[in-house]
């Protein structure tokens, strides 16, 4: 009997189609379905195979299934053992400010004391003190900070980052922060979607000229970056404080006609009609949304704006205001989550952590905060036929998770779940 199988199984093997790497040994693999944002996932639209697997070839998912059924089809060079964890796709953080040197943590201090963001940022602290970072910091000294945040992020499952710039404010120093992004990106196996922010705030030096800056940037800096091919997409800082609506609409326009794609940070501090503005556009996401209101609700569900919801914003700027992240979902918006990391209002890289908060403050249930920080990530950044789910064809990036269940991506917090990442097929981390 015993040799029979032996035969049988020497036989079978002959016929099997070789892989690079199975990933094999979970309990649970999750992933959201399908190349556009979902709204409103229910817990059912969500694929859950127990015993799940993946077989991956020269960096893309080949077929996705129930082990057994895998092992009777392919031979893998390598497997990696799940170790009765969990298999999700890669995380994806839609909004992340990662160039910078120094940190704002006296900033931190005095909002617990009582001072509120603008009331830092009007005496020359926020996003200003940071561009005095930038500016004194060389080119290798931004890129050694920033690898050393993507080791982390890597660590904490995320595999795509969308990396702004915006603590510069000079072209000089916009397009070395640019340059770094470019270089991490060629370095690192964390993939970065660069963004240009260039009208993040005011530089001091344009405090009381604030026309001049709109100008240069319409006229100089985002003719110059797009010439460079260094950002994907352009951002703004829409709010009372700094760029107001009409500046906002004419600094977009421009980068729209350069070819930029666009995201906006809107509707963060004040209910200005930010979102109305991202809709009219075109753009690809809105950001933050704390103010938004049903017209503005309305406006990204008709003009397919994806909301980019940052729960962990609000509560380090000690902002009540919370994002309604359910009438986005009811009115068909499909919200990503991003961590907003950053020196200022958001001080953290994870995305497990910001799905727990989505899921107690925003009331997103766990297959809702998996599609928000996988699939409409990634569509929110132009990546969902690429990234974003466990499907054939697909760059193979997942995280295995010591979870015994997807429902465990929000219920439980404050310990990394990360056992592996897998980022084009290959194994860039395990514990
Ligand atoms: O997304 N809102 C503007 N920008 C960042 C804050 C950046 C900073 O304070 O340095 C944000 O919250
Ligand atoms: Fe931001």
């Amino acid at each position: 009997m015993g040799r029979a199988i032996v035969t049988l199984v020497a036989v079978d093997r002959t016929a099997l189609e070789s892989v690079d790497l199975l990933v094999c040994g979970c309990t649970e693999l999750a992933t959201p379905r399908g190349v556009d944002a979902t709204g409103g996932t229910a817990p059912g639209e969500l694929e859950v195979i127990e015993c799940g697997a993946v077989a991956i070839r020269a960096g893309r998912i080949v077929a996705v299934g129930q082990e057994a059924d895998l092992r009777s089809r392919f031979l893998a060079d390598e497997d990696l053992d799940a170790g009765g964890g969990l298999v999700v796709p890669g995380f994806v953080d839609a909004h992340t400010h990662p160039v910078f040197a120094g940190t704002r943590e006296e900033e931190f201090e005095m909002r617990t004391a009582g001072k509120s963001y603008v009331e830092i940022a009007r005496a020359g602290g926020g996003i200003v003190s940071s561009v005095a970072g930038v500016r004194a910091a060389s080119k290798e000294t931004l890129l050694a900070g920033l690898l050393q945040r993507l080791d982390r992020f890597l660590t904490l499952g995320t595999t795509t980052v969308e990396a702004k710039t915006g603590y510069g404010l000079r072209l000089e120093d916009e397009l070395k922060c640019l340059e770094v992004i470019a270089e991490a990106n060629r370095t690192h196996p964390v993939r970065l979607v660069p963004t240009f922010l260039g009208a993040h705030d005011f530089p001091p030096e344009y405090r009381e000229n604030r026309a001049a800056y709109v100008d240069l940037l319409v006229e100089e800096m985002l003719p110059t970056v797009a010439e460079s091919g260094l950002a994907e997409y352009c951002d703004i800082f829409t709010e009372t404080h700094v760029f107001d609506l009409a500046d906002s609409r004419r600094i977009l326009t421009r980068a729209r006609e350069l070819g930029f794609g666009l995201r906006l940070h809107v509707d963060q501090l004040t209910a200005l009609g930010g979102a109305q503005l991202a809709a009219e556009v075109g753009a690809r996401s809105a950001d933050h949304l704390e103010f938004v209101d049903p017209r503005g609700i309305e406006a990204m569900a008709e003009a397919g704006v994806v909301p980019v919801l940052c729960p962990l914003v609000p509560l380090y700027l000690r902002v009540e205001q919370e994002a309604p992240a359910r009438r986005m979902i009811d009115a068909g918006l499909a919200p990503a989550l991003a961590t907003d990391f950053n020196p200022g209002s958001c001080y953290c890289m994870s995305l497990p952590e910001v799905m727990t908060f989505a899921a107690l403050r925003y009331r997103m249930s766990a297959a809702e905060c998996l599609t928000a920080a996988t699939l409409n990530a990634a569509v929110s950044v132009d990546r969902g036929r690429e990234l974003g789910t466990l499907e054939v064809g697909k760059r193979a990036d997942l995280v295995v998770l010591d979870h015994p269940n997807h429902l465990h991506l929000a219920y439980e917090f404050g310990r990394n779940p990360v056992r592996a990442v897998v980022i084009d097929g290959r194994i860039v981390h395990s514990v």
